[in-house]
């Protein structure tokens, strides 16, 4: 995990205008963070969340941003740096092995994680883990994908790999067979989110819909290939046929009238029951 995300961490943080930024701003607003309050921030990444949870919390707050890829968290300590914001940690370490410091002893004021609870082994144990981590009272946020998001482009994405690689099987949750038995799928609409948190430990939760329709250039469609798991895909292609790849999905994008990309996302919030 480390190292794919890693290796993606420039065209990642590329997405984070249009993409990861909208999204961690709305999460951080949702979860009605106050100053002085203490949050875990995991899968973490460039500090999507983390960094306007930071602003929310202020100077007598703390943010404890936690990713595996290092590459991405230096990101976000320069981003922090630039900013001044000297109250966010990006650490790197496992979500699912992570422990709260003696500094936050009696447990978070919140949780929040942005587009990553879907990656975590074993979702529901290691999420229902983190929950417990908040303190009774406190609140947990995330951000998933709703259903829908990113189809038509990963589809025609996939359509254009299989070209090239017809022999290779892809997995992953935008792949073709990928999808089927993804975790994403279970908290994919806000009926299946509410029911989820709730069955991790959350009551009082409340799912909203943001909106996000990305329009298809072609920087931001490459970018997104090379900074998701779709780039795993490309791996054995050298680059002429990666460019080749490219030029073929942006065609078939075209040719389907596909002009924006939908990253419509769920934000969901609740409170900690004890
Ligand atoms: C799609 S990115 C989202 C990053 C950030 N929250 C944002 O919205 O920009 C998912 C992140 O989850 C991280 N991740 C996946 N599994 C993890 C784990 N077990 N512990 C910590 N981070 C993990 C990945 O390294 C990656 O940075």
């Amino acid at each position: 995990m480390a190292r794919t995300f890693d290796s993606t961490s420039r065209e990642f943080d590329l997405a984070a205008p249009l993409v990861w930024g909208p999204a961690g701003q709305s999460l951080v607003f949702a979860l009605k963070l106050a100053a002085g309050e203490s949050v875990l921030d995991v899968c973490a990444g460039t500090g999507a969340s983390a960094l306007p949870a930071a602003a929310a919390v202020g100077p007598d707050g703390l943010v404890h941003a936690v990713d595996l890829a290092d590459d991405l968290l230096e990101l976000g300590r320069v981003k922090a740096t630039a900013l001044a914001l000297r109250n966010v940690d990006f650490v790197c370490a496992d979500a699912t092995t992570w422990e709260a410091p003696s500094t936050v002893r009696s447990g978070y004021d919140a949780l929040a994680s942005s587009y990553g609870i879907f990656f975590l082994p074993d979702m529901d144990a290691s999420f229902a883990r983190l929950v417990r981590l908040v303190r009774p009272g406190g609140r947990v946020g995330v951000t998933v994908w709703r259903k829908g998001a990113f189809e038509e482009f990963s589809r025609a994405y996939y359509e254009v790999i299989a070209r090239h690689s017809p022999d290779t099987e892809h997995t992953g949750p935008r792949s073709r067979t990928g999808y089927a038995d993804n975790p994403i799928r279970r908290i994919e609409t806000s009926d299946l989110l509410a029911a989820w948190l709730e069955a991790q430990g959350c009551g009082s939760v409340e799912v909203t819909e943001l909106s996000n329709h990305v329009p298809a250039t072609a920087d931001f469609v490459w970018n997104f290939v090379l900074g998701s798991g779709m780039r795993g895909a490309l791996a054995g292609l050298d680059d002429a046929e990666r460019g080749v790849v490219r030029d073929e999905l942006l065609e078939l994008l075209t040719a389907r009238g596909v002009d924006s990309i939908d990253a419509t996302t769920l934000v969901a919030t609740g409170v900690r029951v004890s």
